[in-house]
Order: C-alpha cells, then structure tokens, then sequence
C-alpha cells in the first residue's frame, strides 16, 4: 500500500461485549483487545450490558487508561447479560443498525455458546467481521482446551470444599457439595479429584434409569465410612442432574443411608474472584489473537486454544457439539474409587 492511500485508509473500528455468565477473565480479555487494538492504530467501542448494549446502543469508546489495573478484577466492566431479544428477528435488526451507524467493522464477543449464536445471527446480516473469545466458567465449548474462568472457578471450588472437609472430619459427617456447569462435568469432575472426593457425580458417569442403583451404592459406601471407617464423606455432584434436584438427592440418599447428607450449593462463587494466573494468561494470548485474526481479515471464527497453540475455529464448528470430558479423567476417578474400595475392605 502506498504512503498516500495508507493515509487515506479508514481507521479500523472494532466492537467488543461480554455476555452470558460472567467469567474471572474477561477483564483480563477486555484489556488485552484493547491493548492490541491500540498499538495497531484500532479503535475499539465497548458495548454495555451484553447485547442489549447493541440494540440499546450503549456503549463508549475504550482507551489504554479504561483497563489499566483491570486484569485482576472478577466480573466484567462491560457488564453482561443474557438478551432474550437476540432470538428475535427485531433485536437482530437493532443490533445490526447499531453496529452500522457506529460505522463498526468488526465485532468481538467475548461469552459461552448461546452469546456466540448471537454473534451468528448478526454475521448472516451483516458485511463486517465476527470474532468469539470463550469466556466461560463451563469449560463446555469445542475448540479449545481451556475457557476464560474455568481455572479460577475451579481453584474457587476447591478452596471452598477444602474448607468443608474440614467440618465434615471434625464431625465425620457426609457432605454433598453441588457445583457449577449448567449441562457439563467439566469443574465436577475436575474439583472432585483434586478435593479427593469420595464420590463425583456427574453427566458423564450417571444415567438417570441407574437412580436406584446408585443410591444404593452409596449408601453402603456411606455406612462403611461413617460408621464403621468412622471418616467423613464427600460427595461432589452436578448442578440440573439428579432428577428432582440436589437437594432430593441428598433427602433420598439420607433416607436410604439413615445418616444425614447435608447438601452445600457453592453457586455463584465460582462466578466470581480474581482470576488465577492461568485464567489472565489465558484471556490475554485470546484478546491478542483477537485483534490479529481482524487484521487478517478472518470473520465467523472463535479463538481458541489447542495445545498450547492460538488457534481460529468457525464458529458454526463450535456450536455443532459440547466439548466432552476427557475420558481419562473420568477413568482416573473410577480406578481411584476402585482403590479406595479394595483399601476399604
Ligand atoms: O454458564 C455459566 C453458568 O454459571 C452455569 O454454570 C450456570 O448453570 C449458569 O451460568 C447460571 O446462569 P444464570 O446466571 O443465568 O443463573
């Protein structure tokens, strides 16, 4: 490009949101876009409150100062939301005349699969570029190994539940700890063994038809333990699985065991926090990449991280299936119990 049609070369314009649930990170995104954005001469508009920020159009423009000192903060600046009208044809339209009149050339997204068929939407109507960022406690999206605030959710977890081992030794006492991960196992199972659960329970190991037999199971385990092992019990279970809910689990396996099961919901504390280091790295190395897929001119992709390496997926690849569980993780716990119980006997 010559000296004179580079100066005449607009300004590349870039939009940036967080959406859906909040993840430790996504602070630590923000500024890295925004750092990058700024060394390559790109403007960056934050929209607010997700995508109602779009169809609102509310939003600001992002200098290096907005993010100084944000990396260690949990939350988002931007704020978040999960928009009901991006799935309809309206809020689309609003959002895509947002984008046009703020002359926006390519759009960042940072959230979890549902924020990224927003993205979707907008990319089937619109001429600029779409970019996701994973920024998901849930760890659930293929694509990448790793999503922004997965780690700290899990170091969360595991600080809490080390915490309520303490009690349950103190009193040998059976504890159902339920976590995070709307459809998925990934912190389940993950917290589970680093807290060396007794038990995990989760969408990978449980079938709603082995109801009975599962509580059977675990009774006689807890029986074992609490009465005559005389040794707490710690059971770490997935949030929407046990038919009934967590706490018909623990009312059923009370009553099935006769010792009482107190079930300890750990919730939105593992939303929140500073993010570890893993978490700020993470969202950092995406941010960047980010900035650099636009000025390759890649559009409808997700960054992501595999093996080490930045990668671009389509985003259509991503929202084809839930990244699983690795295997090996689950097998990992089954032969742990399996020792466990041979130790037992
Ligand atoms: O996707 C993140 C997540 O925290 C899930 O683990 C959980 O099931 C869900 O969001 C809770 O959503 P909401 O914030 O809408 O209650």
């Amino acid at each position: 490009m010559s000296a004179i049609n580079k100066q005449k070369s607009k300004t590349i314009h870039v939009g940036l949101l967080t959406s859906g649930g909040d993840a430790p990170g996504m602070n630590a995104a923000i500024r890295a876009v925004v750092l990058a954005a700024t060394a390559n001469n790109i403007n960056v508009t934050g929209f607010h409150h997700g995508y109602n920020g779009l169809i609102d159009n509310e939003c600001s423009l992002l200098s290096p100062d907005d993010v100084q000192g944000i990396i260690r903060l949990g939350g988002t600046i931007l704020k978040s939301a999960r928009c009901q009208a991006m799935t309809e044809k309206s809020g689309i339209n609003k959002a895509v005349d947002t984008l046009k009149h703020h002359e926006i050339d390519a759009l960042i997204v940072i959230g979890g699969d549902g924020s990224f068929c927003g993205l979707q939407a907008i990319q089937n109507q619109w001429q600029g570029q779409t970019i996701g960022i994973p920024g998901t406690i849930d760890n659930d999206i293929d694509g990448t190994d790793y999503t922004i605030g997965f780690s700290t959710a899990v170091n969360t977890a595991i600080d809490a539940i080390d915490k309520i081992r303490d009690t349950a030794n103190a009193f040998d006492r059976v504890f159902i700890v339920e976590l995070m991960g709307r459809k998925s196992g990934h912190i389940t199972f993950n917290v589970g063994i680093s807290c060396a659960a007794e038990q995990v329970i989760s969408f990978e190991n449980f079938q709603p038809s082995e109801k009975q037999s599962t509580l059977n199971k675990l009774a006689d385990n807890i029986k074992q333990s609490i009465v005559v092992n005389q040794a707490s019990y710690l059971i770490v279970m997935a949030e929407n699985l046990w038919p009934g809910g967590s706490q018909a689990f623990a009312d059923e396996l009370s009553a099935a065991s006769k010792v009482d099961c107190t079930l300890c919901t750990l919730g939105y504390i593992q939303r929140g926090g500073s993010p570890v280091a893993k978490d700020r790295i993470l969202a950092t190395k995406m941010g960047v990449a980010a900035i650099q897929a636009i000025m390759q001119q890649q559009t409808d992709v997700m960054i992501g991280e595999q093996n080490n390496a930045m990668v671009s997926i389509p985003l259509a690849q991503t929202a084809l299936h839930q990244k699983q569980v690795s295997q090996s993780l689950v097998d990992a716990q089954q032969n742990i119990l399996a020792m466990t119980a041979q130790t037992d006997t």
